[in-house]
């Protein structure tokens, strides 16, 4: 069952959506050659709790962190360790924070020092991606068109979009309904509709979209070995259009 917010929800998603940003904003001071993934993850979580709101991808299903951080093939879900970044490395760091029963969920990508011209392009092209879906997520519109967008943008940079993990509707829950896909044709699915609160978390490759799982179970990564990058925010529709919850 799809459920909207009301107004006073979406103002709680709103003040959990702003610590996930400013704690993204921090971490793009944080994040440099030498940290390791684990000095990451603790950053998070102590952010977050610091703010009065749980880091609620801990325990999740039995996830053991706060933060996913995804280095460089690992598309996402990237336990946190003992590995220390290194110059040319990216890395996407996921983060939810729940508040007062409410979620907000992003998950933003960050260059460890001087990274390739295959890579910045790969940051670039997701990070579009991501807007591109976000100016489809308006009253009338299709769910599909969201990720209509997304893949032929995508495809036209002659990168994948990866089909295996895909966003959500948010909201009391983590994940909620509906499933909101990257990939698709256009016109099909619900219409989207004022109150709706989604994420939008293209994942994209240089190589082939396809996944494989660790043998933790939860580390996702390219079959091929290429490289991987995520944006994601949760955001709600409204009738101005997208209103973006995890931005500053
Ligand atoms: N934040 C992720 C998402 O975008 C969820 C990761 S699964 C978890 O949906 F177990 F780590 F929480
Ligand atoms: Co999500």
């Amino acid at each position: 069952m799809i459920m909207t917010k009301s107004p006073h929800e979406i103002e709680i998603m709103r003040e959990a959506g702003k610590v996930v940003a400013a704690c993204h904003a921090e971490l793009a001071k944080f994040i440099r050659p030498g940290i390791t993934t684990l000095e990451i993850d603790t950053f998070v979580e102590s952010y977050i709790t610091r703010h009065g709101m749980e880091p609620a991808q801990k325990g999740y299903n039995g996830y053991p962190f706060a933060a996913c951080t995804s280095v460089n093939d690992v598309i996402c879900h990237g336990f946190p360790s003992t590995y220390r970044l290194k110059d040319g490395d990216i890395i996407t760091v996921d983060m939810v924070a729940k508040h007062k029963g409410l979620h907000a969920d992003s998950a933003w990508s960050y260059a460890v020092g001087d990274i390739s011209p295959q890579a910045r392009h790969l940051m670039v092209v997701t990070h579009r991606a991501l807007f591109v879906g976000i100016e489809q997520a308006v009253v009338g519109n299709h769910l599909s068109d969201i990720g209509h967008a997304i893949q032929t943008y995508v495809e036209s940079e002659g990168l994948s979009v990866v089909r295996d993990y895909i966003g959500h509707g948010i909201g009391r829950e983590m994940h909620e309904d509906p499933q909101v896909l990257h990939y698709g044709p256009p016109h099909k699915g619900i219409r989207l509709r004022k109150g709706l609160a989604i994420t939008i978390e293209p994942m994209v490759n240089t190589g082939t979209y396809e996944t494989k799982v660790d043998s933790d179970g939860w580390t996702v990564r390219t079959k091929d070995g290429g490289l991987s990058i995520q944006y994601e925010h949760t955001l709600v529709i409204t009738d101005n259009g997208p209103d973006i919850l995890t931005a500053l």
